[in-house]
């Protein structure tokens, strides 16, 4: 879609990508040093507004996936809002905790825990999205209060197969059927409450597919209510809310996407059930992947099969490139558009050929010394980085009403070899 004006996608960025969030590209570099993830609070509250705008008027929880960003300074913003917390794991259990979520306001949905770390979950009373039967049956004698089940509703659909996560050949979830036996024990087990989870995929931009997998799922939880006479204390739909990556994808209709999901749940509703249910979602990406951007400095320019960019970052960051082959757009501070004429690859400082942060796409002729800016840099990035090579992380900034603040420094060799014996 032509038609859309880098401005609708990336409000923060100037047109020649040398100010974000009304700060110069330039300073921030300097003072910080690159790479650097920078972080538009402004953008971040902006998402979570429009999200909670859009499901006004419902039962609805928020609850923001920590998998997508776990820097505490993000994290508590977004607890700040009023927003609860969908954690992975035990840790990003504890993270929410120690930085002020209740655990009423907690849910977590694990995959694969052992029966000690499920355990201590329960005991912080954290409702728990089992994967299946067999996670439960670990902690029988000690259920949480409220045990829920995720279930897979059949279809899936997510930007990358690697991000498609319910239909065939998946890991996660149950059959409807299954679920039904998963119940029927845990009520044996003691639950007292329940609730019922799917999450079908992430990067979703089809209002229409938000239609289809909410009237399945709900009309799951139907027949399950059906057939053991149990109630659902809350319907938890999962994430998947997608933005774009580029500059000209339209974004998701977010308020026609909760249109559906809204009347769907309604219908349900006026035909007896979910009376007293809460609805949930568990957005990451939505809230927090364009309120951030990786800057990171030119080192090298080569010619070589094609023309090759050479950066000081590389895939122990961005490892969603080589992993689904995600595409993350790149820009040269200080260039106008029409400066972008010349076509290179851009990678590294990893010692890989997987290393390629992308190929063949149109860029100035920039040089050593510049600065790239990769777009969407705030979901699936930071949290998703590693140390391979010792390469360290990012510094990560935030960025409101034209202060900047460091919120997590580079690692050093020190901090990377914490913890091995030397
Ligand atoms: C269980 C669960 N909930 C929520 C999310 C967040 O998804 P997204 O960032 O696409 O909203 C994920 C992501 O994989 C997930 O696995």
């Amino acid at each position: 879609m032509q038609s859309m004006t880098l401005s609708s996608n990336y409000p923060e960025l100037s047109p020649k990508y040398d100010f974000y969030s009304d700060i110069p590209v330039t300073y921030l570099a300097k003072k910080y040093g690159t790479p650097m993830i920078a972080y538009s609070m402004k953008r971040l509250q902006d998402n979570i507004s429009r999200l909670k705008y859009a499901f006004l008027n419902s039962q609805i929880k928020i609850h923001y996936a920590v998998k997508a960003n776990y820097n505490p300074y993000i994290v508590s913003r977004i607890i700040k809002n009023s927003v609860g917390i969908d954690a992975a794991n035990l840790n990003e259990a504890k993270l929410a905790i120690q930085l002020g979520s209740h655990a009423s306001d907690i849910i977590a949905t694990p995959n694969n825990l052992s029966g000690r770390e499920l355990l201590e979950l329960s005991k912080l009373n954290i409702a728990i999205n089992f994967d299946h039967e067999g996670q439960m049956q670990l902690i029988k004698d000690s259920l949480p209060e409220t045990v829920s089940f995720r279930i897979n509703p059949g279809i899936g659909m997510g930007e990358f197969a690697g991000i498609t996560t319910a239909g065939h050949n998946v890991k996660f979830g149950i059959s409807p059927e299954d679920a039904i036996k998963a119940y029927a024990s845990a009520r044996k087990y003691g639950a007292k409450r329940f609730g019922i989870h799917m999450m079908t995929g992430s990067n979703v931009l089809d209002p229409e597919f938000f239609k289809e997998s909410t009237e399945r799922f709900f009309s799951i939880a139907t027949k399950i209510s059906d057939s053991l006479g149990i109630e659902f204390s809350f319907l938890d739909i999962g994430g998947g809310f997608g933005v774009p990556y580029n500059l000209y994808t339209e974004p998701l209709d977010i308020d026609k996407t909760a249109g559906y999901i809204k009347d769907n749940f309604l219908k349900y509703r006026n035909r007896g059930y979910f009376k007293g249910s809460d609805l949930i979602i568990e957005p990451g990406r939505y809230i927090i992947s364009d309120a951030a951007i990786l800057i990171s400095e030119i080192t090298s320019m080569k010619n070589s099969d094609h023309r090759i960019i050479g950066l000081d970052t590389g895939m122990n960051t961005m490892i969603r490139i080589p992993l689904y082959g995600a595409h993350h757009e790149i820009k040269i501070s200080g260039y106008s558009d029409q400066d972008y004429n010349t076509i290179f690859d851009v990678v590294g400082q990893v010692c890989e050929n997987t290393d390629y942060l992308t190929h063949d796409i149109l860029l100035p002729e920039a040089h050593i010394g510049d600065l790239a800016i990769i777009l969407n840099a705030g979901a699936y990035v930071s949290s998703m980085a590693s140390n391979y090579n010792l390469l360290g992380s990012p510094a990560e900034v935030a960025i409101e009403r034209g202060k900047d603040k460091l919120i997590r420094k580079h690692s050093t060799l020190d901090t990377m070899l914490h913890g091995f014996l030397m």
